[in-house]
C-alpha cells in the first residue's frame, strides 16, 4: 500500500514537470461534456452556415471508433478529413448515417432552402441550440471515471450499458478483421517502473488495426520507439489519449502490473 501511495506522488510530481515543459501554457482542462468535441469550420463559416459541432461522447455510445475511422474513412485529426456538404448529400461521412433514416438527416443545399432547424443541431457553433441528447443525463448512470468526459467508457460497455455497432449495411465489409490479436506488453523502459497495461485485442476490436497501423506504430514488436514525452505531445498513445480515450493525466491507467486479458 506504501509503495503505491508513493508511486502515485511520483507520478503526479513528474507529470506537473512534463506538463510545464512541453505545454509551455496552461490550458483550460475541457470539462466532461467537452471531452473529444470537434469543431468543423472548413467551409461552413465561408458559406454562412455556423461551425459544425461534433461530439465523440455521443457517437462512441453507439459506434465503434473503428466503423466511422476506418469504413467511413473519418481522419484521426480535427479538421482533416475535409467533409464537404455535397458529400454527406452523397450518402459518404455524416450522411453515411444521417440521412433521414438511421439519423436526421445532413445538409440540404440544393433543394429549396431547408429551414434552419434542420441544419441547426449540426451547424450549431457559438450560437444557442437545444440540443435532444443531453450529456448530463446519459453520464448520470453510467460508471465514472476520474478523468476526460468522467465517463469508464470500457466498464460501460462491460456492464451493457452501452451497446457498440460495428456495421454498415453497403459500407462495411463483412468479417472484416479477425479479434483473434494476443494480448503482449509495452515495457516501460525504466527499471523498477510499473508495467504498462496495454490490451491489443480490446484495441483491436474498438479500433481496428487500420486506427494504429502502419501510421502509429510499426507492424513489429520493439520497432516504434517512443517515450512518455512523445505521448504527452499527442503522439503514439496520445493519438487518442488526449483527446478521445481517457486522457494521460490517468498514469495508472496504463502503468499497472500485468496485462488484463
Ligand atoms: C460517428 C463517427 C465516429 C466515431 C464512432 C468515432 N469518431 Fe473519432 N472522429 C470522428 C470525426 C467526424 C472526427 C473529425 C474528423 C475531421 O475533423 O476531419 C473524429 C476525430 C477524431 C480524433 C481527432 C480529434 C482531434 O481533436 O484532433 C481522434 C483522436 C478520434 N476521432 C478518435 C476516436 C476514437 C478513439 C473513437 C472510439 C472511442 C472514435 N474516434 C469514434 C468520427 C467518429
Ligand atoms: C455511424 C453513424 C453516424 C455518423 C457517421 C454520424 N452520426 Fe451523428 N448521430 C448518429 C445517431 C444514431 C445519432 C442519434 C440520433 C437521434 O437520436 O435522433 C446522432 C446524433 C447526432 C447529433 C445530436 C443532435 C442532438 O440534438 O442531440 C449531432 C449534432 C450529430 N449527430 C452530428 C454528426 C456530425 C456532424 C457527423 C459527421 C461529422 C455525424 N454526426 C456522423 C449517427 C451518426
Ligand atoms: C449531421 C450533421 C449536419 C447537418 C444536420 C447539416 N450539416 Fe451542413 N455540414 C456538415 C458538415 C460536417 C460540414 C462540413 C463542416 C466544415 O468543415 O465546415 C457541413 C458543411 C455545410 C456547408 C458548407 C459548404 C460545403 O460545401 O461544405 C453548407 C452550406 C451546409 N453544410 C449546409 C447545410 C444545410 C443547409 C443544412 C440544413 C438543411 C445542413 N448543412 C445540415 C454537417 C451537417
Ligand atoms: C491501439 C493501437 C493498436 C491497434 C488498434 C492494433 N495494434 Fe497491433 N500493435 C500495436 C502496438 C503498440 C504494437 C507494438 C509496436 C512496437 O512495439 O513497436 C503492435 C504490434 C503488432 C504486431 C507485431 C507483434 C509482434 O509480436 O511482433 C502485429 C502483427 C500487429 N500489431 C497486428 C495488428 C492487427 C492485425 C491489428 C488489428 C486486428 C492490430 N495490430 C491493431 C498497436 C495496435
Ligand atoms: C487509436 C486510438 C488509440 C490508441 C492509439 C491507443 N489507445 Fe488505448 N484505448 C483506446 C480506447 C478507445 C480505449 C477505451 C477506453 C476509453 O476510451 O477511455 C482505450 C483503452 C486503453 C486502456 C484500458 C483497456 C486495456 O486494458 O487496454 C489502456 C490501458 C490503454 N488504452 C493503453 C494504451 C497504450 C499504452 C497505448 C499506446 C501503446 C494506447 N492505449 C493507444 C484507444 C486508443
Ligand atoms: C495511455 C497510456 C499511458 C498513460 C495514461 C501514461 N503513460 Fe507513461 N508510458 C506509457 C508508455 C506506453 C510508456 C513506454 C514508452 C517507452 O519507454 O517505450 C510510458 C513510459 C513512461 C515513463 C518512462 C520514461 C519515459 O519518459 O518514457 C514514465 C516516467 C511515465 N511513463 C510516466 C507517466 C506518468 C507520470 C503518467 C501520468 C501523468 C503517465 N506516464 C501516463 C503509457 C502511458
Amino acid at each position: 500500500m506504501k509503495k503505491m501511495v508513493f508511486l502515485a506522488g511520483f507520478l503526479l510530481f513528474y507529470y506537473a514537470g512534463v506538463h510545464a515543459v512541453h505545454s509551455g501554457v496552461n490550458q483550460r482542462r475541457p470539462l466532461p461534456f467537452e471531452y473529444g468535441r470537434v469543431v468543423l469550420d472548413n467551409a461552413s463559416s465561408t458559406s454562412g452556415r455556423a461551425p459544425v459541432v461534433f461530439d465523440h461522447w455521443l457517437h462512441r455510445a453507439r459506434f465503434t471508433c473503428r466503423l466511422c475511422h476506418e469504413d467511413l474513412e473519418f481522419a484521426m485529426q480535427a479538421g482533416a478529413t475535409g467533409i464537404r456538404a455535397a458529400d454527406n448529400e452523397e450518402g459518404y461521412y455524416c450522411g453515411a448515417c444521417h440521412n433521414g433514416k438511421q439519423a436526421f438527416s445532413s445538409c440540404m443545399t440544393t433543394d429549396a432552402p431547408a429551414s434552419d432547424t434542420k441544419c441547426a443541431p449540426c451547424h450549431s457553433g457559438g450560437r444557442k441550440v437545444k440540443k435532444k441528447h443531453s450529456f448530463r443525463e446519459f453520464a448520470h448512470n453510467l460508471p465514472r471515471g476520474r478523468f476526460g468526459n468522467g465517463i469508464n467508457w470500457e466498464e460501460a460497455e462491460k456492464a451493457g450499458k452501452i451497446t457498440l455497432q460495428d456495421f454498415i449495411k453497403g459500407i462495411s465489409a463483412k468479417n472484416n478483421f479477425a479479434f483473434k490479436n494476443k494480448d503482449f506488453k509495452v515495457g516501460a523502459r525504466f527499471e523498477g517502473f510499473p508495467d504498462i497495461l496495454f490490451s491489443h485485442r480490446k484495441h483491436s476490436v474498438w479500433n481496428g488495426c487500420g486506427g494504429c497501423h502502419p501510421e502509429i506504430f510499426a507492424v513489429q514488436k520493439g520497432a516504434t520507439h517512443f517515450t512518455m514525452a512523445d505521448i504527452y505531445k499527442g503522439k503514439y498513445c496520445g493519438v487518442c489519449h488526449g483527446k478521445v480515450a481517457f486522457p494521460v493525466i490517468d498514469c495508472q491507467r496504463c502503468h499497472v502490473k500485468d496485462v488484463q486479458q
